[in-house]
C-alpha cells in the first residue's frame, strides 16, 4: 500500500478504530494463543473486553509461528478493515539459538560478529512469527550496579554507536526491503533516553545529568541506530531533565524527531505511560494519555490510558484529532513496510517450513564462535593457559560447572535444554575431567565445598566455574555490592588452599570486584553468560582452540565505592598523577586507587603483540584535510592470534574540559605468529568536535595526542 492508500485507510476508520491501533496487548488476550506470552513487567488488571482485544494494533510477546497465525486469522475475521496485528517481542541476544549477552558481544569490538548475531536472530524469530524485536538496546552504563548493564555495550559512546548500528543492520537488512524480505524484521533502538544513568545503580531510578552529557555521551548509540535505519524507538521508564522520557516533548519531538530525524513509530516502555502518574507529572490517567500523545508516543504498551481516555479527549477538542492521525499513520506505514498488508503471515502460511531454521547447527556454530570471542582472558600466569587436551588430570568444580543457567537474563524462548553446559564442553574436548558442582550460586554448602575438594585434592589443574546466576543481572536485579554472592568465597579459599593451579572462569552479567578472586586464581577467563554454546566455547579458550581475543566494553571497579569509575573521565583540576605520588591534595582517594582493578579495552592473549612506526600524515590538519594515523602490529609469539587495535584521541585544550582519551577508531587484525601488518586509521576536523556549553557541535584549533596500544593505562591518562 502506499502512503496514499494509508491515507484512504485511515480516513475510512472511525476515532474508536483508531485507538485501538495505538493498543498493545500480551498473546494471552487472543483467540488461538497457546502460551501466556512473554511477561516483562506489571500487570494490573486491565479490564481488556473482547472488543477492544478485536481492534488493538499490535502483540507483545507471542512465541510460535502457529499462534501468530491462529491470533492474526482469528484477528482479521473480526477487524472491520482488515488492518493486520504486528507482532513484537525481545528478541535481545538471539530467539533459540541464544548468543552471548550484549555486554559480551561488545567485548568482542566485533562489528561483523554483532551484525551475524542480530541477523541469525532475525532468521529464527520471523521464522517464528515475529516483525519487530525490541533490540538493540543502547543505554550507554558506567554503573554495573544497574542489572541491565548485562544488555548494554558498555561505557564507551563510540563503541556502543557502531554495535548499535550494527545489531539493526543484521536485524533489518536494507529497511527498504523488509516488506519483501521476510527473514528480517524491524530493529526497536531503547530506551530513550539514558536510561543507564539511574542514578546509584538502582533500577528505574532518577536520571539527571547535563544537558551537554547528555548530547554528548548518551546520544551518539541512538543516533546511530537511528543513521542505521531503526524503524522504531522505545521511551525509557526514566525522567530526562526532570520529565518522564514517556511524556517529555522536549525530547520526544524536539530532539528525536526534529534533531535526529526519527519519523517512525514509538512505542512506551511497558506501562511506562500511566507511570507518568507514579512520577507526579500527570495527575491521572487522562492526563497522562494527553501528555504521551503530545511527545508523540504511537503505542502504549500495556496500559490503557490511551484506550481509556482518547476518544473523551478528542470529542471534548482538549487534543486535536491530527495528534492520532500522525500516530495511526506511523503505525499503518511500519505495517505496510514489513509487508503485512501484502502478507499478514509473512510467508509463514506458505508451503516453505521455516522451521528448521530455528537453533540449526550452522547458528549454534556461529554462536559458539562468538561466545568465544566474547570471552576476555583477564590473567594467565605463567602462561597457564592454554590447558592441553590430554595428559592432565582435571577437576571441574564450581556452582557453573554442571549447569546449564548459561543463557542471560534476556534469553526469553532460549531454552536452557538447548545449552552446553561447561562439564559438557569440557569432556568432550579433553580427555580426564572430574567434577564436583553446586546447586546454587546463592548458596553454596560447605557439604558442596568439601567435595569439591575432595574432587580436586588429586588433579593437576582445577579450574573453578563461578560467578551469577543469570537473574542476577537483567532488570529489576541491581545490586547494590557488586560481588559475588558471599557463599562463593570459602569455596574460593578451600580451592585455593589446596596450592594447585587453578583456572577460574566467571560467569557474569555486570562487572563485578574481583578482590577475593583474582589473587586466588592464576588465570581467569571472563565468560559473561555465553549462551546456548557455553560449554564448547569456554573449552574452546581453555584448550586454546580460539586464542581469547575479547578486550572489556566496561571498566572493572577496583570496589563498590569506586563507582563510577570509566576510562573517558575528565582530567579534574588536581588530577592524581604517578609522577608526584606524594601530593595528598590531589583527587584520589586515601583507601583505594583511582584505577579501575581492569580498564576499559583490557584484555590478554595467548600470544603477545607489538607495535611499532607509529606515523602520522602531518602533525596539522584543518578542516579540508584527513589524518592518516598508521601502526605496525607484529604478532611477537608462537600463537595466531586476534587484535584489537584501537585509536584514542585526547583534546588537550577545549572550550569544556575534555576527556583524558575517547575511543574514535578500532580495528580487529588476525595474525599468524611472526606476522606483522600496518593498520591505518584516517581522522577528520568532524572527529574532533564536541558539544560546547551551547550545544553546537564544534572543533577547536589546537593541540590534539593520539594513542594507539594493545592496552592503554586509561585512568588520569596515565598513557
Ligand atoms: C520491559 C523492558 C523493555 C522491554 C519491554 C517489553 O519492561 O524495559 O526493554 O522491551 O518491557 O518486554
Amino acid at each position: 500500500m502506499k502512503k496514499i492508500e494509508l491515507g484512504e485507510l485511515l480516513g475510512q476508520m472511525t476515532v474508536s478504530e483508531k485507538v485501538g491501533q495505538l493498543l498493545q496487548l500480551a498473546p494471552m488476550f487472543y483467540k488461538g494463543t497457546i502460551t501466556e506470552g512473554e511477561i516483562t513487567g506489571p500487570m494490573a488488571e486491565m479490564g481488556i473486553t473482547t472488543e477492544v482485544s478485536e481492534n488493538a494494533g499490535s502483540v507483545l510477546g507471542s512465541t510460535t509461528a502457529s499462534e501468530m497465525i491462529a491470533i492474526q486469522e482469528a484477528y482479521l475475521k473480526t477487524n472491520r478493515l482488515g488492518i493486520p496485528l504486528i507482532f513484537m517481542a525481545d528478541v535481545v541476544h538471539g530467539y533459540k539459538t541464544i548468543f552471548p549477552i550484549p555486554l559480551a558481544i561488545g567485548a568482542t569490538w566485533d562489528v561483523e560478529l554483532a551484525e551475524k548475531m542480530a541477523a541469525i536472530s532475525a532468521k529464527e524469530a520471523t521464522a517464528a512469527g515475529l516483525q519487530v524485536t525490541f533490540s538493540p538496546m543502547v543505554d550507554l552504563v558506567r554503573d554495573p550496579r544497574w542489572g541491565r548493564v548485562m544488555e548494554s555495550t558498555g561505557e564507551d559512546p563510540h563503541l556502543n554507536s557502531a554495535m548499535a548500528a550494527s545489531f539493526v543492520r543484521g536485524y533489518q537488512g536494507n529497511p527498504d526491503e523488509l516488506a519483501e524480505n521476510h527473514e528480517k524484521m524491524a530493529a526497536c533502538v531503547k530506551h530513550f533516553a539514558a536510561y543507564g544513568a539511574a542514578e546509584a545503580g538502582r533500577e528505574y531510578n532518577t536520571v539527571d545529568m547535563s544537558m551537554r552529557e547528555l548530547y554528548q555521551n548518551y546520544l551518539p548509540a541512538y543516533t546511530a541506530a537511528l543513521e542505521a535505519g531503526s524503524k522504531l524507538v522505545m521511551t525509557a521508564f526514566n525522567v530526562v531533565d526532570g520529565v518522564p522520557a514517556t511524556g517529555n516533548e522536549w525530547l520526544m519531538r524536539d530532539v528525536l524527531r526534529d534533531e535526529l530525524g526519527f519519523d517512525g513509530v514509538l512505542i512506551s516502555d511497558w506501562g511506562a505511560v500511566k507511570e507518568i502518574i507514579n512520577h507526579g507529572t500527570a495527575a491521572n490517567s487522562v492526563e497522562a494519555a494527553d501528555v504521551a500523545l503530545r511527545a508523540g508516543v504511537d503505542i502504549e504498551m500495556m496500559t490503557t490510558c490511551y484506550l481509556e481516555n482518547l476518544e473523551r479527549l478528542i470529542a471534548d477538542g482538549a487534543l486535536p484529532v491530527g495528534l492520532l492521525d500522525e500516530a495511526v499513520m506511523r503505525i499503518l506505514e511500519l505495517k505496510r513496510d514489513v509487508g503485512l498488508f501484502e502478507d499478514p503471515y509473512r510467508g509463514l502460511k506458505g508451503d516453505v517450513d521455516r522451521q528448521q531454521d530455528i537453533l540449526s547447527v550452522e547458528h549454534r556454530e556461529v554462536a559458539r564462535e562468538i561466545a568465544a570471542d566474547a570471552m576476555v582472558l583477564l590473567k594467565n600466569d605463567g602462561d597457564l593457559l592454554p590447558l592441553g587436551a590430554t595428559g592432565r588430570k582435571m577437576a571441574l568444580v564450581g556452582p557453573l560447572a554442571t549447569t546449564q543457567d548459561v543463557l542471560g537474563a534476556w534469553s526469553w524462548l532460549g531454552d536452557m535444554k538447548d545449552a552446553v553446559s561447561i562439564e559438557d564442553g569440557m569432556k568432550a574436548q579433553f580427555d580426564q575431567v572430574d567434577v564436583a558442582g553446586a546447586m546454587d550460586t546463592e548458596n553454596v554448602t560447605e557439604a558442596e565445598i568439601a567435595e569439591m575438594v575432595r574432587v580436586a585434592q588429586d588433579a593437576d589443574v582445577i579450574v573453578l566455574a563461578l560467578g551469577e546466576s543469570a537473574n542476577r543481572s537483567g532488570e529489576a536485579n541491581s545490586i547494590a555490592t557488586i560481588r559475588l554472592p558471599e557463599t562463593q568465597y570459602p569455596m574460593i579459599d578451600a580451592i585455593r588452599a589446596l596450592g594447585k593451579p587453578v583456572v577460574t572462569v566467571l560467569f557474569n552479567g555486570r562487572p563485578l570486584d574481583l578482590h577475593g578472586l583474582i589473587e586466588a586464581s592464576d588465570a581467569l577467563v571472563e565468560a559473561w553468560f555465553p549462551g546456548t554454546e557455553a560449554g564448547n566455547a569456554v573449552a574452546d579458550i581453555l584448550s586454546g582452540r580460539v586464542n581469547p581475543n575479547g578486550k572489556l566494553p566496561m571498566s572493572f571497579p577496583y570496589t563498590t565505592g569506586q563507582i563510577p569509575v570509566y576510562y573517558n573521565h575528565l582530567r579534574t583540576g588536581r588530577p592524581a598523577d604517578a609522577a608526584d605520588a606524594q601530593e595528598h591534595y590531589v583527587s584520589q582517594y586515601i583507601d583505594i586507587p583511582n584505577q579501575p582493578l581492569f580498564d576499559f579495552g583490557f584484555g590478554l592473549s595467548y600470544t603477545t603483540f607489538a607495535y611499532s612506526n607509529l606515523e602520522l600524515s602531518s602533525d596539522t590538519i584543518t578542516k579540508m584535510d584527513t589524518l592518516t594515523i598508521s601502526v605496525t602490529v607484529k604478532n611477537t609469539g608462537t600463537i595466531a592470534g586476534k587484535e584489537i587495535v584501537a585509536l584514542y584521541v585526547q583534546d588537550i585544550v577545549g572550550k569544556v574540559s575534555r576527556p583524558c582519551k575517547e575511543l574514535k577508531r578500532f580495528t580487529k587484525i588476525d595474525l599468524a605468529p611472526g606476522e606483522a601488518v600496518v593498520v591505518t586509521f584516517n581522522l577528520t576536523e568532524e572527529d574532533l568536535r564536541y558539544y560546547k556549553p551551547n550545544l553546537d557541535f564544534t572543533s577547536d584549533p589546537g593541540d590534539f595526542n593520539v594513542f594507539i596500544g594493545t592496552h592503554l593505562q586509561a585512568a588520569f591518562c596515565l598513557a
